[in-house]
């Protein structure tokens, strides 16, 4: 390949993010519709209401560039949430922030911690700073903590937790992580990936925004794709202490948030009602779910996400390809390491239940 020999040493052994198969793809080389999706953690509601109205009526802006330091989305993010503008830095999805975590903060032999079976992304970013990987090995799916802070040592910069977990749907506790962070060494930045937080019972929730009060080198990173649903719109927030806030808003792109993402995230983060109802068909969903699962004897990981993997014991690829040809699409996530799970968002109930009829229909055969 040309070029390769230009690339730094983690860019040449770099695979490219594997994402969902698009609708239309399937439509495409199967000549089928009807076709669902549940392989990307979308919102199955669509996009909010409330933030096609607030579009609208700002397309005529579009000329202009977006406000740079998108002020109005700040300070709702700091009056929902009791935090002060200053610690907020917005990120062109919560991707760009995981990332932007890294490039402000990482660089030469510095190592960043994440945990197998974690977002893929923690990987990808630090192989693509070509900084040095600590993957720590999962317990029961999940992070180990303990190995966590067993790994840390001078070079040590950023650990990133994903809490929920994608794809395990695994979760933390306020106590384990105040635990953890109570032990981790203040000049280690941590991040605390909470892109499904919503999904979480508001009672099970970490107070994030209470621990960053006590840990200066906390970082929390938000997403607006999920509950939201402005998945296409690429819209996402860190909330951090001040200095950090700074140095990450240096790095960033001037305009790395679209007129219409801000426009929108405005919106829909004042409309309890669309994320609360988002929150409760997910709720009842999770448990029908999970309750086919055990009515079919198919083990699952317990997930507080939008989302369910299963584990069918046998290399899953062959049963992901015969539910496209039923039309449904759901995710592989071999990637991961997990050959023999699929990943399924939590659709609508009628999505649902086109899953449950098309997966028995494949088991069947
Ligand atoms: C754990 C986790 N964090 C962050 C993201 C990034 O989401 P976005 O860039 O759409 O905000 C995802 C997306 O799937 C995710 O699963």
């Amino acid at each position: 390949m040309q070029f390769i020999h230009l690339a730094n040493e983690g860019v040449k052994s770099l695979s490219p993010y594997q994402a969902g198969k698009p609708i239309e793809e399937l439509e495409r080389e199967l000549g089928i519709s009807h076709i669902i999706k549940l392989a990307s953690n979308e919102n199955p509601f669509g996009f909010p209401e409330s933030a096609k109205k607030a579009i609208v009526q700002h397309l005529d802006e579009l000329t202009r560039y977006p406000d740079a330091n998108g002020f109005t989305l700040k300070k709702v993010i700091s009056e929902k949430f009791g935090v002060a503008m200053n610690q907020i830095t917005l990120g062109n999805g919560s991707n760009d922030l995981l990332e932007l975590f890294a490039h402000t903060f990482v660089s030469g032999k510095d190592e960043i911690i994440y945990s197998q079976y974690a977002f893929i992304v923690y990987p990808l970013v630090t192989q693509a700073i070509n900084a040095v990987a600590r993957e720590i090995p999962a317990k029961n799916w999940g992070h180990d903590l303990e190995g966590f802070l067993k790994a840390i040592n001078d070079n040590t910069k950023l650990i990133y937790l994903a809490n929920p977990n994608n794809p395990t749907g695994n979760f933390l506790t306020h106590q384990e992580i105040a635990d953890f962070l109570a032990k981790v060494p203040p000049q280690v930045l941590v991040v605390l990936d909470e892109a499904y937080t919503e999904f979480t019972a508001e009672n099970e929730r970490v107070d994030a925004f209470a621990l960053a009060k006590i840990y200066p080198n906390l970082i929390i990173s938000r997403s607006l794709s999920k509950a939201y649903g402005l998945a296409g719109l690429r819209i996402g927030y860190a909330v951090s202490h001040p200095d950090v806030a700074d140095l990450l808003n240096r790095v960033r792109q001037p305009f790395n948030c679209n007129a219409l993402a801000l426009t929108a995230a405005v919106a829909v983060m004042q409309d309890d009602e669309f994320v609360k109802k988002v929150a409760e068909n997910n709720r009842l969903e999770m448990a029908r779910y999970e309750a086919f699962c055990y009515a079919q004897g198919l083990e699952f990981i317990p997930s507080k996400g939008n989302f369910i993997t299963i584990d069918f014991k046998r290399p899953a690829g062959a049963i992901y390809e015969a539910l496209l040809r039923e039309g449904v699409i759901v995710r592989p996530i071999a990637g991961y390491g997990m050959p023999n799970h699929l990943r399924i968002s939590i659709g609508l109930p009628h999505e649902n239940d086109r899953f449950f009829t098309a997966l028995l229909k494949v088991l069947a055969k």
